[in-house]
């Protein structure tokens, strides 16, 4: 009424009228479009459906579509793919919507990058937007207009695959590459040829699934809720993410695809998020077997109610909706809000001008060199030194005979991981021919598999340490198949597979200075090879440039700066084992007995989460708190000095971490807060600077209120969760 009046006045007094916002013309389009769809169409906007895995559809899915009854799919892939299918939809239906395409692009498309736990190990937001960009412009070019990523699920539980699929164990340095990875998909226009809208998932809790099993139950605090699980979400939604994916997990009772609380009450209440949610994979028609709904037409107002907008793959909604509003179940408004918001991002992504793929586009943009040199730079910032005992690394490249040994050695498919996109392993430079690459013709790399990963032989391992016995160096690739990880793929044992702790331990035994490598997807229990090896490196699955960026690494070319994102337990009975983690009345104390320990076990982990060395050595000094006391809606400075004081070039990475002393509720022993990897020449030093705000101090009070409490702050400035240079401050009144 009000802009009908103020247009009016305006052109009765003759300045111009300002046109439509582009916004404003996306909302009366979809009004328009509202008004001529049948019910059967717009629950045709609500559905997904599935192709195949190699990225092609299914026949009779081509009427469904010329009906206009599917609003998206999922895995077709392919600019020929996606055009065959998109052609129907805006040719042949009535109203002529043009299709989503769906796919899980997590860490690359063709060109694939590390797997996301491994990015996040490189605490380097900046390259981690730019691996997703890369993946975004692959992806987009292949017809792809949607990725189902980034997963921000938080993980304290690394027998849980899915732990491989996002950022670790800690909210900040989860939310940190959330953000990161949105603006590297969507960019800040998804509607661009090379990008992609982006999905944050699975909101929300699937992490905490119990006994690290997937798909199990979780039941947590509505603080633990809001303080552990929810801010990597609420990150990608500051961020601007398009979608959110419903999980599967019942949360504390409702199941996280159905729950009204987390869907609406925070995401569109508080948060105010206005794009879609999309259920996981026949997450809604699980809501029956989760033993809360008693037929699918209940599971289908379960989940609408509740903010679900789009159903993927079951088909429930198009089967039941029209009989629950017909019984008033359901209400034609709660429907059109849900058809309302697949349209606006279907205008958004600029499909209804440009609804098709360029296939001369997607031949030129995959796999481009820029793109693998990319990910061979991702690969190198993602690795973990581990250990390094006596500078065994980097290795000389004089080196004359090396021994390259083990199951994962010469493996182009593992080195992948798990969502490889449509990755291929022989695009993958595998681990043996990076190092034969880097040391040329002059060098004798003597390889054997050891075994393999899951069994071996006696044989086996006695060819490798013949092997092993001939050379100067043994580098040793152990760890997991891709298969290991990822979803469904949750493990009892975090031990190496099969027998190949037994090869590590022969070809040590050999006293060839021995080198392992890691090729995993979760932390593993290696307290052996931890106490024996000299030098370890965590390379995880390093993808398409795995050979060459490990090479790197190993021969000093490039300084390895990495830091675990997940702490590693020393056994499995350690697990739950996070640093973040309450104080106890009884801290354990190992002169006294009644103190929270194992009487066969160490409380302390294998390695800690931020932890990582390098071939230099940093030191951190001058600790220096801009304030001594604040009021709770102020803010502080706290700097201090690094300096490179080894003889390399390399990068060290500053972690902040906060204690709230005593407060109205527990807080943990210490919260990371900020971070920074900062790259210096020996003998140079940087001051790094991090600002402590209420959004780092507050927390969730008894009321579930966020406030910041008067009272001490410890902090501690240094180079992963233990140990550092501490101060402390005041909040006061
Ligand atoms: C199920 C997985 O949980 C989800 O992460 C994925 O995006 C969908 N399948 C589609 O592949």
């Amino acid at each position: 009424m009000w802009m009908f009046g103020l247009m009016s006045a305006l052109l009765l007094t003759g300045i111009p009228v300002p046109p439509a916002s582009p916004a404003d013309e996306i909302e009366r389009k979809i009004a328009a479009l509202l008004r001529q769809m049948t019910l059967e169409e717009k629950l045709g906007q609500l559905q997904m459906l599935d192709g195949d895995v190699d990225g092609s559809y299914r026949p009779d899915h081509l009427d469904l579509v010329r009906r206009g009854l599917v609003g998206a799919f999922l895995n077709v892939r392919g600019a020929r793919r996606v055009n065959e299918l998109q052609r129907i939809a805006v040719e042949e239906s009535r109203l002529k919507i043009p299709l989503l395409f769906g796919f899980d692009v997590l860490h690359g498309y063709r060109t694939i990058f590390p797997v996301p736990l491994a990015e996040a190990s490189s605490w380097d937001p900046e390259a981690v937007q730019r691996a997703a960009s890369i993946a975004a412009a692959e992806a987009r070019a292949a017809g792809v207009t949607w990725t189902f990523a980034p997963m921000v699920d938080i993980a304290r539980d690394p027998r849980w695959g899915r732990i491989v699929e996002g950022s670790g164990e800690d909210p900040h340095l989860g939310s940190v590459m959330a953000r990161a990875r949105v603006r590297g998909f969507q960019g800040h226009d998804y509607s661009a040829s090379d990008r992609v809208l982006a999905c944050a998932k699975h909101f929300v809790g699937y992490g905490a699934a119990e006994g690290g099993r997937d798909y199990n139950t979780t039941d947590m605090s509505e603080r633990t809720l809001r303080e552990i699980y929810l801010p990597p979400f609420k990150a990608a939604v500051e961020a601007g993410v398009g979608t959110i994916m419903s999980a599967f997990n019942d949360l504390s009772g409702i199941p996280a695809s159905a729950n009204p609380f987390t869907l609406t009450t925070i995401l569109r209440g508080e948060w105010k998020f206005d794009g879609v949610v999309l259920s996981d994979y026949t997450a809604i028609e699980e809501l029956m077997a989760h033993g809360l709904a008693a037929d699918g037409a209940e599971a289908a107002r379960y989940a609408l109610d509740a903010g679900v907008d789009m159903e993927m793959v079951s088909r429930l909604y198009s089967r039941h909706v029209p009989q629950l509003i017909k019984e008033g179940k359901l209400s034609m408004a709660t429907l059109d809000e849900a058809v309302r918001r697949v349209l606006r991002i279907k205008f958004r992504l600029g499909l209804f001008e440009r609804p098709y793929a360029d296939e001369a586009r997607e031949r030129a943009v995959l796999l481009r060199p820029e793109h693998r040199a990319a990910a061979r730079e991702m690969a190198a910032r993602s690795i973990v030194l581990l250990k390094n005992e006596g500078h065994l690394l980097p290795l000389s490249k004089t080196v004359r005979t090396l021994a390259v040994i083990g199951p994962l050695a010469d493996d182009q498919r593992n080195l992948l991981g798990p969502w490889s996109g449509d990755g291929r392993a022989e695009d993958v430079v595998a681990i043996l021919s990076g190092i034969t690459a880097k040391l040329g013709p002059t060098a004798r790399v003597l390889h054997a598999r050891g075994c393999e990963i899951t069994d071996c032989s006696s044989r086996e391992i006695a060819e490798a340490v013949r092997l092993a016995r001939q050379a100067e160096v043994a580098i040793v690739v152990v760890g997991e198949s891709a298969e290991m990880s990822g979803e469904a793929a949750s493990r009892a044992s975090l031990d190496l597979p099969g027998r190949q702790l037994e090869l590590v331990k022969a070809i040590h035994a050999t006293g060839t200075p021995t080198v392992v490598l890691l090729v995993n997807g979760r932390p593993l229990t290696i307290p052996w090879i931890a106490e024996h090896v000299p030098a370890i490196l965590e390379t995880w699955f390093a993808g398409t440039e795995a050979g060459h960026a490990i090479a790197d690494v190993l021969f000093g070319d490039v300084n390895p700066g990495g830091k675990l994102p997940v702490t590693f337990p020393r056994s499995v009975g350690q697990i739950p084992i996070y640093y973040n983690h309450k104080r106890t009345g009884r801290p354990p104390n190992p002169t006294n007995k009644y103190t929270s320990k194992y009487l066969d076990e160490e409380v302390t982990p294998l390695f800690p989460f931020g932890y990582g060395l390098s071939y230099s050595q940093f030191q951190i000094s001058h600790l220096q708190l801009s304030r001594q006391r604040i009021r709770p809606d102020e803010s502080l400075t706290v700097s201090v000095e690094v300096e490179n004081i080894g003889s390399r070039t390399g990068d060290e990475v500053v972690q902040l971490y906060i204690c709230d002393v005593a407060a109205s509720v527990t807080r943990p022993v210490r919260e990371l807060k900020g971070f920074r990897r900062i790259t210096l020449r020996p003998g140079e030093k940087g001051r790094i600077t991090f600002t402590l705000g209420p959004e780092h101090l507050g927390f969730y009070d008894r009321q579930m209120q966020f406030i910041v409490e008067p009272g001490e702050f410890r902090i501690f400035v240094g180079t992963s969760s233990v140990g550092g240079l501490e101060a402390s401050f005041e909040v006061v009144q």
